[in-house]
């Protein structure tokens, strides 16, 4: 699905990703975890297209997409959700999705792609239905966080790109996160997480990349979370990487 090869990224002439290679498969959850200053938001931002890479590329159900503007991104079928979120304070919540809806209806899909209704993602995320009509400037962190996904949602993506979604979220709300994705996956739906807790990601995830000064220097395979989570690979990566 999504094949990013050898990329060099940055901004203007900082170099951050050095020659970063990843792979997300059909309906697979990947993570992506490291260190502060690894790279990993710059890299969700080269999948969206704010980063573009200068070197190497990056390619979506075969097609190149890595010079594409990030606006194309609907049509690709990446959704991405930002660190920064990227939400409008003036809007209300009932705006923000309908300008999403608008957007995804118009998306091309595969036959056989079930689209998601509002009712649908609103069902997944309870919070937003109770805040539809409020300013987004006046809704919680987590709340906005909720609010930054059932956006995404609507685009219709075949690969969701989250970037620390659970950070500052009460455990909980982290739960029902957990529940929401594992309801997506069901769907079809292909997850690139990026996760500051290691234990979050492999509940959330099949396998992980670990990146360290814009490199992927430790992959955890499928069937590796639990054997990670004991021993001290990942440590040693963010630490020696
Ligand atoms: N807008 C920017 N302009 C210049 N340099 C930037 C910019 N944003 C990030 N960087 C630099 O790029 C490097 C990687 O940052 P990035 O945000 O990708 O890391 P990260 O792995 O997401 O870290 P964190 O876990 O803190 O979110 C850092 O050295 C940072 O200083
Ligand atoms: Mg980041």
């Amino acid at each position: 699905m999504l094949s990013v090869q050898n990329i060099e990224a940055g901004y203007g002439h900082i170099p951050v990703l050095r020659g970063l290679n990843l792979e997300v498969a059909d309906n697979e959850a990947v993570a992506i975890v490291g260190a502060n200053g690894a790279g990993k938001s710059t890299l969700v931002r080269a999948i969206l297209g704010l980063s573009p890479p200068t070197t190497g590329s990056i390619s979506f159900n075969g097609a190149d997409i890595g010079a594409r503007p990030p606006h194309s991104r609907v049509e690709d079928g990446i959704a991405v959700v930002l660190e920064t979120r990227g939400l409008f304070g003036e809007l209300t919540v009932a705006e923000h999705l309908r300008l999403s809806e608008h957007a995804g209806s118009r998306a091309r899909r595969p036959d056989g792609f079930v689209r998601m209704s509002l009712e649908e993602v609103l069902d997944l995320f309870p919070v937003v239905r109770e805040k539809l009509s409020t300013r987004v400037e006046f809704l919680s962190g987590g709340q906005q966080q909720m609010v930054a996904v059932a956006r995404a949602l609507l685009l219709q993506p075949r690969l969701l790109v989250l970037d620390e979604l659970t950070t500052g979220l009460a455990p909980k709300v982290v739960q029902e996160i957990l529940q929401a994705l594992g309801l997506l996956r069901a769907r079809g739906l292909s997850l690139l997480i990026v996760e500051q807790s290691v234990k979050l990601a492999a509940a959330m995830t099949d396998r992980a990349y670990v990146m360290s000064l814009g490199r992927v220097v430790h992959e955890v395979r499928r069937g590796e979370w639990e054997q990670a989570l004991l021993d001290d690979t990942l440590s040693k990566a963010y630490l020696h990487g």
